[in-house]
């Protein structure tokens, strides 16, 4: 009798386990791409979408003998609403890894799934310092605000500019850029004479440009996020601030390839610092732009694009590592020391930080061929993000 009710109990298992999603599933793995689609930052989630889906037209989705599936999640850039869809991936569509991530606090707000579920996060986008420290199930194939305003900071002196105002979005990738721009010109013999912050939704530079012209520094150093530079810019030459003789210096977010032909001629001649630029002049590069552009009516790939093309490359390289049969803690020690040839350039993930390190450009946009570019005209390689304390 006992052994009846064993063995009926057994079959009964076997065929839930059939039946079961986990099992349907053995074959495939899963990314939940987590983006702001409409809204403020869409254009960071309509880039980096394209970057993933080109990684992946280029190399298939069977990897590992694991049939790669993608699901796009609209998280409207509010972090609750990001919280909420990482939780339904992870339990509901049981994802192998979390993706996307177009601002800092989205990607916070992700981090304590990803440690309780042990689900890889791979921040494509979002490029505050301390994000890769919310969760060990953080890998970063973006950057970080210090990692390009230290290489500003320390051209900027050599270049007749000693005395500078800075102007942030009030939200955490700001308050890095103020903080190690600040910090690294000082060392450097200069000065900051004003740090102002404006919001992140809808700002209005007004009273912020109205208040640099009367301080009158050698220059205006700016940090917006991707999507804001073309309103700063606007304004910053409306104002006549350029004509004043004040310069403007920036972080390659604000001269962002997705908006730089919108910008007007104001925009020539910016001086930026930043890891990826359109017109990097490698054959990989050429490559990738020529490919995003046809695979997306002509559409320029920005940073936010290279960052999701990175990511998914990272992802499938941690796939082939582990044969198809690692969990979130295999995967994610695969990625750990990982480095190839980006479109931006060499790159690789820091296994102490899972954080990316990577060449910073600086660059000047100028006219090429009827269209603005950030035209890099040098690097300084293999930069650390300089936010994380030497362990
Ligand atoms: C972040 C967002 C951006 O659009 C950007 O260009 C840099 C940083 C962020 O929220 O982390």
């Amino acid at each position: 009798m006992k052994k009846r009710v064993f063995l009926s109990a057994t079959a009964l298992a076997v065929t839930a386990l059939a039946t079961s999603p986990v099992f349907a599933q053995d074959n495939t793995f899963k990314i939940g791409l987590i983006l702001p689609m409409t809204g403020q930052q869409a254009s960071t989630g309509r880039q980096v979408e394209a970057g993933v889906r080109l990684y992946m037209a280029q190399n298939g989705d069977m990897v590992a003998g694991k049939k790669v599936e993608l699901i796009v999640k609209d998280d409207t850039s509010q972090p609750d609403v990001t919280k909420r869809l990482a939780q339904e991936l992870v339990v509901n569509d049981k994802v192998n890894v979390l993706a996307g991530f177009g601002i800092t606090p989205s990607a916070l707000a992700t981090a304590p799934i990803a440690t309780q579920s042990r689900t890889p996060e791979i921040v494509m986008a979002a490029a505050t310092s301390s994000i890769t420290e919310a969760s060990p199930y953080i890998v970063r194939s973006s950057f970080t605000l210090p990692q390009v305003s230290v290489v500003l900071a320390d051209w900027a002196p050599k270049h007749g500019i000693k005395t500078v105002d800075t102007l942030v979005s009030d939200y955490g990738p700001g308050i890095d850029a103020e903080k190690y721009f600040r910090e690294r010109l000082i060392a450097n013999g200069g000065k900051v004479t004003e740090s102002l912050r404006v919001p992140l939704r809808s700002p209005d530079f007004a009273p912020f440009l109205q208040k640099v012209r009367d301080d009158h520094p050698d220059a205006l150093f700016v940090f917006v996020p991707s999507g804001a530079g073309a309103a700063l810019m606007k304004q910053f030459v409306s104002r006549g601030m350029d004509k004043a003789g004040i310069k403007l210096i920036a972080t390659g977010d604000v001269t962002d390839d997705d908006q730089l032909n919108d910008m007007g001629d104001g925009a020539l001649g910016v001086v930026t610092s930043h890891h990826y630029s359109a017109a990097h002049p490698s054959e990989t590069n050429k490559q990738f732009v020529a490919a995003f552009e046809k695979a997306n009516k002509g559409m320029r790939p920005n940073f936010m694009a290279v960052g999701g093309y990175d990511g998914t490359h990272l992802i499938y390289d941690a796939l082939k590592k582990t044969q198809g049969q690692g969990g979130g803690e295999a995967l994610v020690a695969a990625m750990k020391g990982e480095s190839f040839e980006s479109p931006r350039g060499p790159i690789r993930i820091d296994p102490q930080t899972r954080d990316i390190v990577q060449n910073v450009y600086l660059r000047k946009v100028e006219r090429v061929n009827g269209q603005f570019y950030n035209v890099e005209f040098d690097v300084v390689k293999d930069v650390k993000d300089p936010g994380k304390a030497p362990k």
